[in-house]
């Protein structure tokens, strides 16, 4: 009778997201924005669901995975969603003994100490891991077209996390073994890249559509000790995802020295914390890389006009940037207001509508 077909509704054209035509260095439609820790304890209907279920546990239910997953997705209208989960889940999956104490962090019951704790540390399979892929599965289906962020931690900071027997400020044992036993390190690195890429590549065949491998710690490095140390090991993680195609972003805190290096490491996004300006740290980091961040996270308790103020700021540096995904310099504050969140999305999406060559 005449009706025009309906196209279909997900063409690829119309659908790639503004979160991956930024990744991609593409033009946008606006500039994409989510948060480091979106999801978690800053938001009421998380601390509900998480009530008497501890950290690691959640982790494992896909159906509460799931629905901690999108709580942010709903509540924000952020461009894009990040998996929950944790950089230390890999190795609870493999029967490592540690848990994530609240308000501490990640804690190893028996640090790791000699070449004989290598043992301890096989590589996970699938199966080990079955409950990720479910939950990404279940993710992918309700998402529609909002790509959904898988990630890992590099081996740096997991690797701090097993000698040090939990968190610190300054990694002395850490670096004690980088340069008192080198080797030693480097093989816990390279078999921690092997756990790591693992943990991404059952994401990434499972649906994620992006993936951030954190090294959150790794600013503590000279760029000479990163370069001889560290590099190895994270490219290692980076090269093995590349056969998905899917961009891989790349952050640290504190790493201003390092971004160049962090980038050729094998990253298409380089994570930027608030220390260094967008237009620098893309100067730095030099041609053919996107770049993520980088509001300082704690100007969120700030009055809205400062906030509003910093936003732009942000977005100011990064006129002329080759590909930005608007983000914090670090995670979501657990004291965060969601309100000034949910506001910092509406003003950067209304301030680059239609400024599509950025
Ligand atoms: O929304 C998201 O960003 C996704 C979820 C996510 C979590 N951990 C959940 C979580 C992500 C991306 C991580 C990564 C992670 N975990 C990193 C790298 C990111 C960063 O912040 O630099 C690191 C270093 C860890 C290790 C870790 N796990 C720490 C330091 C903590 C905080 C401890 C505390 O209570 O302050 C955790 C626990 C953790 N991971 C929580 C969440 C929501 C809090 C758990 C709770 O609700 O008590």
């Amino acid at each position: 009778n005449g009706a025009t077909p309906t196209p279909p509704a997900s063409s690829p054209q119309r659908t790639e997201s503004a979160f991956l035509l930024a990744c991609r260095r593409r033009p946008v439609p606006h500039t994409p924005v989510w948060f480091m820790r979106q999801a978690g304890r800053s938001l009421p209907e998380y601390r509900k669901l998480r009530e008497g279920v501890p950290m690691l546990t959640s982790c494992t239910i896909p159906e509460i995975v799931a629905e901690i997953t999108m709580q942010p997705v709903r509540r924000y209208g952020v461009d894009a969603a990040i998996f929950f989960s944790d950089i230390v889940l890999p190795l609870k999956a493999i029967g490592l003994g540690l848990d994530i104490k609240p308000g501490v962090g990640p804690v190893v019951e028996q640090p790791f100490r000699t070449a004989a704790d290598l043992d301890r540390l096989r590589v996970p399979t699938p199966e080990d891991l079955s409950f990720i892929t479910e939950a990404v599965q279940m993710l992918t289906a309700e998402l529609g077209p909002t790509p959904l962020i898988g990630f890992g931690g590099a081996p740096f900071t997991l690797a701090s996390y097993l000698i040090e027997g939990g968190p610190s400020r300054g990694h002395e044992q850490t670096k004690a073994m980088m340069y008192g036993a080198p080797d030693l390190f480097h093989a816990l690195l390279d078999r921690l890249a092997d756990i790591t890429a693992a943990f991404l590549s059952v994401q990434l065949s499972a649906g994620a559509g992006a993936v951030q491998l954190f090294d959150s710690w790794v600013g503590a490095l000279a760029p000479v000790d990163y370069r001889a140390h560290v590099m190895p090991a994270s490219a290692k993680v980076l090269d093995a995802v590349a056969r998905f195609g899917a961009p891989r972003i790349h952050f640290g805190v504190g790493t201003g020295e390092l971004l160049a290096l962090m980038g050729e490491a094998g990253a298409d996004v380089v994570g930027v914390d608030w220390r260094v300006p967008l237009n620098e740290a893309a100067h730095r980091i030099g041609p053919g890389r996107a770049v993520q961040g980088n509001l300082d996270p704690a100007v969120v308790f700030a009055p809205w006009e400062a906030v509003e103020a910093a936003t732009r700021r942000v977005l100011r540096d990064a006129e002329g940037v080759e590909g930005h995904v608007f983000n914090l310099g670090h995670g979501v504050g657990p004291q965060t207001d969601p309100d000034v969140l949910a506001r910092i999305v509406e003003l950067v999406h209304e301030a680059t509508e239609g400024v599509a060559a950025r």
